[in-house]
């Protein structure tokens, strides 16, 4: 596998709409405060940048949930850190770093809802539409793309590709 050498999306263009994503948040939630969950691991770039945009009182916290393909064709989601801070009544905002079949967001967002938070928005920094296997859609996206693999800010190939800060797509060798 090799990475393309130009960008599909440059460090620039991802900051100026990180910029934008955080003035939106800030709109929906003016008077109020949020509770940040940062999905882990691939989030945790894009939530640092999308914080400092956000000008309403906000607290942050983790969710851990990792994805398998069971012997079933079935995906199933497991959480491997919980968030500590309580979140009913609370207004909160998922920070995903890519929605792809959307079980992952949609096991996350099933899961936060049991315990009756004042509102659940979810925000995604990129969104393949294509791909969906399960009806969730995202309130905020920051780029929709198509069906390929992207590495860089955040986002892994095999845990590699994090610290790019760009968002490159991963293609097979020739
Ligand atoms: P889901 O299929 O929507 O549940 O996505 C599961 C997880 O797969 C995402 O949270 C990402 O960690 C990972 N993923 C999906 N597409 C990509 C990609 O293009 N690059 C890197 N990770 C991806
Ligand atoms: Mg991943």
């Amino acid at each position: 596998m090799r990475l393309m050498e130009k960008p599909l999306i440059s460090s620039e263009q991802i900051q100026q709409r990180v910029t934008e994503l955080g003035r939106d948040i800030s709109c929906r939630f003016e008077g109020k405060s949020i509770l940040m969950l940062i999905v882990l691991k691939g989030s945790f770039l894009f939530g640092a940048d999308l914080i400092r945009s956000i000008t309403v009182p906000v607290e942050v916290d983790f969710i851990g949930a990792r994805s398998y393909c069971g012997t079933l064709s079935q995906g199933v989601v497991e959480f491997t850190y919980r968030p500590q801070t309580s979140w009913s009544d609370r207004h909160i905002v998922v920070i995903e770093d890519i929605m792809d079949t959307g079980r992952t967001a949609q096991a996350i967002m099933d899961n936060l809802r049991l315990k009756e938070p004042a509102s659940l928005t979810l925000c995604t920094l990129l969104d393949k539409p294509s791909r969906r296997e399960v009806p969730i859609e995202p309130d905020l996206v920051g780029f929709t793309i198509g069906n390929e693999f992207v590495v860089g800010y955040g986002l892994d190939y095999e845990q590699q590709g994090r610290e790019l800060a760009d968002i490159r797509v991963l293609v097979p060798d020739a």
